[in-house]
């Protein structure tokens, strides 16, 4: 079936069990999805009852899309997301976002866990992303462009809306959060990095490192929407303090400081 065909029978049917319109998007990142838990009226769905959803890997992972109020707003989360490095063609990683923008956002706010790279930056340490390094030799508009969807060359000069960094700023001050801003650079995993790479990442001017964010940005700018990106830094990246990485600690330090992450982007939410 064409591609434009799968992207209307999911959005039909996820508009058939739910007539709210979703004005943002929320991608919920490695140890932050608890912040679904936080909509008000939550409708939700299971991604394995989507019709031409990818079906996710791993068992007891929740993997399912929450539509409802938050902040006062009208949003859609993913509570789980696909990453390329589980085997996914990006077509696939990217297929939820274009499903989210066809059931009405205009915004998406993405989070990740992510290393650091900047020695400035301590595990816990929020980052807001201001641009990104695609690492990857990966884009998820290779092949035959949808016109309807959006250009075959598309601007990436504001990847991540000015507007919607300098709200994110407001809000870190108002609740008093720290915020870094900074460059994400995207490396497919699953392996971290090595040190060496490292260092070339931050001669390339990367101020963190993480495996994903990046298709799902270049897909809202396909398509017009606006990004605002978080990185939750859970770890030094490869080489800089004297010790492994582990993913366990990566989940440790997310769901350490995820209360001030969904602090902020609620009132990020009730101020857009
Ligand atoms: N590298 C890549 N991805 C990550 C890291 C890292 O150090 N920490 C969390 N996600």
């Amino acid at each position: 079936m064409d591609y434009i065909k799968r992207l209307n029978e999911s959005i039909h049917y996820i508009r058939e069990k739910s007539n709210l319109v979703p004005s943002i998007g929320l991608i919920l990142g490695s140890g932050l999805g608890s912040l679904g838990d936080k909509i008000d009226d939550p409708f939700i769905i299971p991604y394995k009852e989507i019709p031409n959803f990818p079906t996710p890997t791993v068992e007891g992972h929740k993997g399912q899309l929450i539509i409802g109020q938050l902040g006062g707003k009208n949003v859609i989360a993913m509570q789980g997301r696909f990453h390329y490095y589980e085997g996914y063609s990006l077509e696939q990683v990217v297929f939820p976002v274009r499903v989210m923008i066809g059931l009405g956002i205009k915004n998406l706010i993405v989070t990740n866990a992510a290393g650091g790279v900047d020695e400035n930056f301590s595990p816990g340490d929020f980052m807001i992303i201001k641009d990104h390094i695609n690492f990857t030799g990966q884009n998820p508009l290779i092949g035959k462009n949808i016109d309807e969807l959006g250009p075959r060359f598309v601007d990436m000069t504001n990847a991540y809306d000015k507007e919607l960094i300098a709200l994110a700023k407001r809000v870190g001050k108002k609740i008093e959060l720290p915020l870094h801003e900074g460059v994400y650079m995207w490396f497919t995993g699953p392996t971290y990095e090595t040190p060496s790479e490292i260092r070339m990442a931050r001669i390339l001017g990367a101020s963190a490192v993480g495996m994903s964010t990046v298709p799902e940005v270049i897909i809202a700018n396909h398509q017009g929407v606006k990004v605002l990106g978080i990185s939750c830094i859970t770890n030094m990246a490869a080489g800089i303090l004297d010790q492994p990485l582990k993913h366990e600690e990566v989940v440790r330090i997310s769901h350490m400081v995820k209360d001030k992450l969904e602090q902020l982007i609620i009132g990020i939410l009730s101020e857009m």
